[in-house]
């Protein structure tokens, strides 16, 4: 994995307590997420979800809680993280929940060990991470989908090539200005991504502060 430099702005977490952390995105956003993610599971009995750079774990608490027929797997780079993550879990109390493992989301072959996913979740890395090494990221993700599984992508995009924002301008210069490989990436250069990646772009969803939800479907 590239170790990135981010500015302050991408990288925000708060001590929680006892080895927990907070982001105070998640906070922010990981209501209507976790809407959204609830209604891609709804009609399954069962099913086995893996998110990657799971973060402090706030977002897959939330999920486990909302969908507990579906069997939920964290994962991240980071140690710290992933404590926090297993301490969230163990305080929610959620039986389907495994605890994190760690995985670098870049790392090409990922795949091959975490096959057989009815759905894979992403919030917030795609602008922090290299265009090359998101692809190999959409790649590896097509890759672990069961055949009709779903991939969600979240996070802010360029629209046709424009940051549509002055908050938007603001963070990509931020981020570029950290690291020119990294920042936002444009809305259809992700969806070539999803489609060489043996899945089809089945919804893209307008969320909350400017951001967008990519749901893609492995071809079955
Ligand atoms: C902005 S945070 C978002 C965390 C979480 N998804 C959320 O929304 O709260 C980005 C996360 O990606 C993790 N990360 C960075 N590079 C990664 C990689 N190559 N593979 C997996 N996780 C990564 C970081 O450790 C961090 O927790």
């Amino acid at each position: 994995m590239t170790k990135r430099a981010l500015p302050a702005s991408a990288t925000v977490s708060e001590d929680a307590g006892g080895g927990r952390l907070r982001l105070p995105a998640a906070d922010r956003n990981k209501d209507a997420i976790a809407t959204l993610v609830a209604g891609l599971v709804e009609d399954r009995d069962s099913g086995h979800a893996l998110e990657l750079a799971s973060g402090a774990g706030q977002h897959i608490v939330e999920h486990a809680r909302r969908s507990p027929r579906i069997t939920w797997q964290p994962t991240e780079v980071d140690a710290a993280r992933r404590t926090s993550i297993d301490l969230l879990a163990q305080d929610a109390g959620l039986p389907n929940i495994r605890p994190s493992i760690a995985l670098d989301a870049t790392a090409p072959g990922w795949s091959d060990a975490h096959g057989g996913q009815d759905l894979i979740l992403l919030v917030n890395l795609l602008h922090l991470i290299s265009t090359e090494d998101c692809r190999t990221l959409i790649r590896e993700a097509g890759r672990a989908l069961a055949p009709g599984g779903q991939l969600m992508l979240y996070g802010p995009f360029m629209r046709g090539g424009e940051l549509t924002s002055d908050g938007d301008r603001r963070f990509h210069a931020e981020l570029t200005g950290a690291d020119a490989a990294i920042g936002y990436k444009d809305d259809f250069d992700i969806t070539d991504m999803i489609h060489a990646s043996g899945m089809e772009l089945a919804q893209l969803v307008e969320m909350p502060a400017n951001n967008l939800a990519f749901v893609a479907r492995r071809f079955g």
